[in-house]
């Protein structure tokens, strides 16, 4: 990549470092989750498990292990490393791991793919693992950039007949000086979308185009009356009207790629399809950044990649982890899975987690526990608060015993539909007879296959779907 090569690449920044805070945005406004009870690992200061803190309850031995994990990771001290998960259905792998996702600092990436999402029509498995690797690989980016800031005299705009194009000048002052500035198309969209007057002061990131509303200018306090109760009075600033600052950007490698590969732009980031991305540019991508963080400008930033229910990758897959953890831009990698001695997917050998032993060898193991009777009851408990739902006498107890008999999984989700039941009879209470109709309506997975098995013959696809796998570990 010539001069002009680099240029490209570091104009991508700035277009990347709105999109993933627009990204944000968008995850942010997830529903109730089956998670969204989980605030953290609920640790105190020297890392003891706290019995019920930030949605988090029991399984202290592996939170408190999660906690110095994310403390290693912290420090630096363990990009490269993988740890493991492993413990039976619903004892909290996939909740811990969101708890340590929650507990890292904004600008430490944090992806969580289920080992199957590998499985793409759209892409190679190599390719896929690739691009989950460097999403969790931050890059912190120092940068110098010009900031227009002062009050607003005048904005001025002109439309085309059409209203298609639009055109406008803005007239920005401070104490000592005023200017004008023309305006594009754009420029006037983040001014309208800002709702900026005369008499505000703003500033505008040049490089970005990005619009802040500081407040009002002091002078203009006394020219309207009505004015909302909330709004902020600042001084009109000095000096000259374009400064030079220092911003700080973190972005992952992945997104890098992205927004430089011409055949997929930095809307792919948004569709999350992004194809696949040559090998070359990945590498000219790597010779950049180490530049960068030789020159000063840029630090690594290892984050973490998520891989739930592990044992679905293959052979292939993980041989390539293996290779890939070597390396030295590698994140921390964190599995779980919920199998015992299982056969490596593409291979016809059997191995403890279903991973092959070379990869077992640089592995953490943290296991995971059942539940006690009253690790349960509390559980179930936060569930029913996090979705607003009031318990009736006995249902706390009834739904503690569904977990402990079926799973747990399965009597959290009977809170949403009992909660749906009693709310259509008009009750503010889920009772007991609510909790017995849903569990009469929605079937768990035992008697699902008791189910199954009365339907011999009736439905598609039962012959060998189960043993050509080693699935159905509850089974
Ligand atoms: N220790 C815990 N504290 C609070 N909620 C938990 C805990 N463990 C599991 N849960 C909740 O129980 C459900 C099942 O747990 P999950 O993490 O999906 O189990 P696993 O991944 O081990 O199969 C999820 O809704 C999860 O948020
Ligand atoms: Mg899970």
């Amino acid at each position: 990549m010539g001069e002009d090569g680099r240029r490209e690449v570091e104009e991508a920044w700035y277009y990347i470092s709105t999109s993933t805070a627009e990204l944000r945005e968008i995850t942010k406004m997830e529903r109730i989750g089956p998670h969204s009870h989980i605030q953290g690992l609920g640790l105190d200061d020297r890392l003891e498990p706290r019995s019920n803190s930030q949605g988090m309850v029991g399984q202290g031995k592996a939170r408190k292990a999660a906690g110095m994990v994310l403390k290693m990771v912290q420090e630096g001290k363990i990009a490269g490393r993988a740890i493991l998960f492993a413990g039976p259905p619903s004892t909290g792998k996939t909740a811990i791991a969101l708890g340590m996702a929650q507990t890292l600092g904004q600008d430490v990436p944090f992806t969580i793919i289920a080992a199957s999402e590998v499985f793409s029509l759209s892409m190679s498995k190599t390719e896929a693992l690739t691009q989950a690797l460097r999403r969790s690989i931050g890059v912190r980016i120092k940068e110098e950039t010009e900031v227009i800031e002062g009050e607003v005299v005048e904005i001025q705009i002109d439309r085309s007949l059409t209203g298609a194009t639009k055109t406008g000048k803005l007239t920005i002052k401070t104490t000592d000086m005023e200017t004008v500035y023309d305006l594009g198309t754009k420029m006037i969209d983040s001014l309208s979308k800002e709702k900026v007057l005369a008499g505000d002061v703003i500033a505008i990131d040049k490089t970005s185009g990005k619009v802040t509303k500081l407040g009002r200018s002091f002078a203009r306090s006394r020219d309207y009356d009505a004015m909302g109760a909330d709004t902020r009075f600042v001084q009109c600033p000095e000096g000259e009207v374009q400064k030079r600052k220092e911003v700080v950007h973190t972005v992952s490698l992945h997104e890098i790629d992205v927004i430089n590969s011409r055949t997929q732009g930095f809307l792919a980031l948004f569709a999350g399809d992004t194809g696949e991305i040559k090998p070359e540019l990945r590498n000219q991508i790597d010779t950049k950044v180490a530049e960068w963080r030789e020159e000063g400008k840029a630090e690594i930033i290892p984050g973490v990649l998520f891989i739930d229910e592990v044992h679905m990758l293959d052979i292939e897959c993980f041989s390539f982890l293996n290779r890939a953890l070597e390396k030295e831009l590698a994140p921390l990698v964190i599995m779980a899975t919920n199998r015992g001695m299982s056969r490596v997917r593409g291979t016809k050998y059997t191995s403890p987690h279903g991973l092959p032993e070379d990869l077992l060898d640089r592995i953490l193991i943290v296991s995971t526990k059942e539940y006690s009777p009253s690790e349960l009851e509390q559980i179930v408990l936060i569930r029913a608060q996090e979705e607003d739902a009031q318990l009736g006498e006995d249902t706390l107890q009834t739904l503690a015993s569904v977990a402990r008999e079926s799973n747990l999984r399965y009597a959290l989700n009977l809170i949403s539909t009992a909660n749906m039941i009693s709310k259509r009879r008009k009750s503010e209470k889920i009772e007991v007879a609510d909790v017995k109709r849903a569990y009469e309506y929605f079937l768990d997975l035992t008697r699902s296959q008791e189910w199954l098995k009365g339907q011999a013959g009736k439905m598609i696809f039962e012959e060998g779907q189960q043993q050509s796998d080693d699935r159905m570990d509850q089974s």
